[in-house]
């Protein structure tokens, strides 16, 4: 007599394996549909040809554009070679970190100005500009913030921030990224506003932003105050969600007269993202340039962590989406910087955040780790040469 419980459990066990290999052929097969995809990307005929010697810092300013990237004291005090080639490289500086709130704030009856000040004498030493991030943001606060800054109080932390910084730079600033990243689409609100996990949203409603830049101004006059936002780039739901709530709330915010004069975008790309559209960029830029603002690139890097291991192939896809996306953005006359999120490869927060599962190195800004110029360093040459003048 057959034991009935045995075959039951034998015949489960056999179909639980059947539709494992079922899911696993399928993730297979989605694998290598993704590298096929990925492989495509890669035209190892396009040669990234650059004519002549110049640094990205001239081949920029030719075109009446700044070319510029994030660094810190950490890196460029200690490492002079790499801080060297930053000042032949970029005409200006923006502190990764050194102008957060958890890096000004140590207390909350206190400002350290000293690794901000330090950077903003590097860069005029350097005969380079100099730019802020970030005013407002709802990350990288300091961790008293939770226990003391409450809906009675945050209008007065909020205001004296931004005047107390504001002030203290006043006169020497290219520009400031007055607010970070304010929209979230996610969170469920009409006008497509972040207000979950902001401490901002949630004690002084949407119009913190408007008084952000209001208070800025009155602080100091002289500097370009710029809305900084990430996820604008690719032709995908999120990004297109991303790009309307932006638009929305910049026509808002210039129908009230707010002292804003610019759009920051991130630029965060990705080497084996498919959805470029350079007609919906181009479009979403004028829309932005057609409000009298202009446009800065802010944080732009394109990260490597799902591209094959190949530094070759790796290094020709990259540099195949900084000339692509940079040929669209520079045909828009309202540009007037490009900003890479770090210069060397050596010094690249996706080492951090955005590992590779293989363990090879990150390469994903101009320079790699020994500071030699790679791909991506002629796509953005190229990109700069081949732009109209600005
Ligand atoms: O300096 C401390 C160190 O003393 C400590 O041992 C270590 C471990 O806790 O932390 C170090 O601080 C880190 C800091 O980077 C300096 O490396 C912080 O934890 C870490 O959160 C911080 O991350 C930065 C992140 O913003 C948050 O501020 C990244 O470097 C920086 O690249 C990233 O930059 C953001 C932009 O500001 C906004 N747009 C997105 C972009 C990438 O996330």
């Amino acid at each position: 007599m057959p034991n009935y419980r045995l075959v039951t459990r034998r015949r489960t066990l056999c179909m639980g394996l059947a539709s494992l290999t079922t899911i696993k052929a399928v993730e297979i097969a989605k694998i290598e549909q993704q590298n096929r995809q990925i492989q495509m990307l890669d035209n190892p005929t396009r040669d990234f040809k650059i004519l002549g010697k110049k640094t990205l810092r001239e081949r920029a300013l030719d075109k009446g554009l700044f070319f510029g990237s994030a660094s810190g004291e950490d890196k460029l005090s200690p490492d002079t070679a790499f801080a060297t080639r930053f000042t032949k490289e970029c005409n200006i500086l923006v502190p990764e970190g050194a102008l957060k709130w958890n890096a000004l704030r140590p207390a909350p009856n206190k400002f350290d100005f000293s690794e901000g000040d330090w950077l903003v004498k590097f860069a005029h030493t350097h005969g380079m500009l100099f730019r802020g991030h970030t005013l407002v943001w709802h990350y990288a606060l300091p961790k008293w913030f939770k226990e003391i800054v409450n809906p009675q109080n945050a209008e007065k932390f909020f205001t004296e921030h931004i005047a107390t910084v504001t002030k203290h730079y006043a006169g020497q600033m290219h520009s400031w990224d007055v607010v970070n990243e304010a929209i979230e689409p996610d969170d469920g609100r009409s006008d497509g506003l972040r207000n979950k996990n902001t401490p901002w949203f949630e004690f002084l409603g949407p119009d913190y932003i408007e008084l952000a830049f209001r208070v800025a101004a009155e602080a100091d006059p002289k500097a370009l105050l710029v809305y900084n936002e990430a996820g604008l780039e690719y032709d995908i739901p999120t990004h297109e969600a991303r790009r309307s709530a932006v638009l929305k709330l910049l026509e808002r915010l210039k129908s009230k007269g707010t002292p804003i004069h610019a759009l920051g975008i991130q630029s965060h790309l990705a080497g084996d993202e498919t959805h470029f559209n350079p007609k919906k960029l181009q479009k979403f830029l004028n829309d932005v340039a057609s409000l009298g603002l202009k446009i800065l690139i802010t944080e732009l890097d394109v990260k490597d962590q799902r591209l094959p291991v190949d530094p070759t192939v790796r290094d020709h896809i990259i540099a195949a989406a900084y000339e692509d996306y940079l040929s669209v953005v520079l045909d828009e006359p309202a540009v007037i910087a490009v900003l890479t999120w770090g210069l060397s490869d050596r010094y690249s927060w996706l080492s951090i955040y955005s590992p590779r599962s293989d363990g090879a190195l990150v390469r994903p800004l101009p320079l790699d780790v020994n500071l030699k110029p790679k791909l991506a360093w002629n796509a953005i040459a190229r990109a700069f040469d081949k732009s109209p003048k600005h």
